[in-house]
């Protein structure tokens, strides 16, 4: 009995390092949003995870992907696949860019290093948030990768500009400048919570520390947390700590308008890409415009609720700008599946933010890692799973949204 036991029974080797034993059982990104959920304090990981009012946008986003399925193709020799594409003319390992997500050091202490270093392994461009909590120039002292640097019309346009200098200084290949902030959508998870940026330790938060003590001893230990591309400016740079809805209805122009993208091109040498496009009409007008790319969001369905799904919206615009603009889009992405569906309705690339910062609070950088490798191992897969080759194989025949109430 003990030969017959012996050989049905097979244990896992132990893995002593908690952080890659957490992640090994991190099957999906939505493994990583339950460990996520369980090591963040409340407020910081419903300021991540939601999204506006009634978050019908936030599960739209993710509902599209669910509605469009593939039309699988057989026998095309799938015995190599090439993950690999092109975006603003320079190479891309797979169709996939780190979004820009403000105050990543409130997930892990390292913030931004993080994840730039990840992405630089991974051959992804990583985008730096204007409300990063590493700078600009931190973020360059430690990726010699792709980065782009994502830039919000503040009302002080001095400011701005200074940020455009530093960005180019410093190395980043092109800028996005998110147009869809004109005042901070409603988000009622961090309402109801009152949450803060840098979060502030309060009764709750101390409650809640006992309930999540890696990250509270991270937060205490570490060096506060700042604004840090502002540092020292007179906007506010996370020294009080702030309401982000009036920090942002504060500082933002509301005034931004088309016009104001001449003044980008003005003082941006490189690529611009205008993230936060929704509607056909608007991606003609930034065609015109002259951008190179637009990036279909929604902002993650933290803005406007009752927004359009953003995969939605990618055959339309591919069709009537496609031939004039790179198109990316972001909103959902949780698996390369998502990526092979973006790309065959027409977009270049698409952009994550959310599923990395679940990484990141799952197994810190190396949880970063672990979801760029998912996605693009999801990506592979998918590729050879459809009989498609290679990313020029994808197309609208692809794919097909599913008949409604099937
Ligand atoms: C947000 C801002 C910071 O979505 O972009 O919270």
């Amino acid at each position: 009995m003990l030969r017959t036991l012996r050989s049905v029974m097979r244990f896992r080797r132990f893995e002593r390092d908690p952080v890659l034993r957490r992640l090994a059982r991190a099957a999906s990104v939505e493994d990583l949003r339950r460990i996520a959920r369980r090591r963040l304090p409340g407020g910081v990981f419903d300021y991540i995870d939601g999204g506006a009012e009634d978050e019908r946008t936030l599960r739209r986003n993710a509902a599209a992907f669910e509605a469009l399925e593939f039309r699988p193709r057989v026998l095309r020799d799938v015995a190599k696949v090439d993950t690999t594409t092109t975006l603003l003319g320079r190479p891309l390992d797979f169709p996939l860019v780190l979004a820009p997500t403000g105050f990543s050091r409130i997930v892990d202490p390292e913030g931004e290093l993080a994840v730039a270093r990840a992405a630089e392994r991974a051959g992804l461009p990583y985008t730096l948030s204007t409300l990063s909590t590493r700078s600009i120039e931190e973020v360059a002292a430690v990726s010699r990768g792709r980065k782009w640097f994502q830039v919000y019309a503040w009302r002080d346009r001095e400011l701005v500009k200074e940020m455009l200098e530093r960005a180019e200084t410093w190395g980043y290949e092109a800028i996005l400048v998110t147009v869809d902030t004109a005042v901070l959508g409603r988000r009622e998870r961090d309402i109801r919570r009152g949450f803060t940026l840098p979060p502030k330790i309060g009764l709750e938060t101390l409650l809640s520390g006992a309930l999540h003590p890696g990250w509270t001893w991270d937060f205490v230990r570490g060096e506060p947390i700042a604004f840090a591309n502002v540092v020292g400016k007179s906007v506010g740079d996370g020294g009080d700590a702030v309401k982000l809805s009036d920090y942002i209805n504060s500082q933002f122009d509301p005034g931004l308008s088309w016009r104001d993208i001449e003044w980008f091109r003005e003082h941006w040498k490189g690529p611009i890409i205008l993230k936060g496009v929704q509607t056909v009409a608007d991606a003609e007008l930034a065609a015109e415009a002259g951008v190179e790319a637009i990036a279909l969001s929604n902002h993650g369905g933290r803005q406007l609720d009752g927004a359009p799904p953003v995969l939605e919206l990618v055959a339309p615009v591919a069709d009537a700008v496609g031939d004039r603009v790179e198109i990316i889009c972001d909103g959902g992405i949780r698996r390369g599946s998502d990526l092979v569906k973006a790309v065959a309705l027409g977009a270049r690339a698409c952009m994550a933010g959310r599923a990395y910062l679940y990484g990141l609070a799952a197994g810190g950088e190396r949880g970063v890692d672990h979801v760029l490798e998912h996605l693009r191992e999801g990506f592979e897969r998918t590729l050879v799973l459809t009989g498609s080759r290679s990313v020029d194989d994808l197309s609208a025949d692809l794919v097909r949204w599913r008949p409604a109430g099937d």
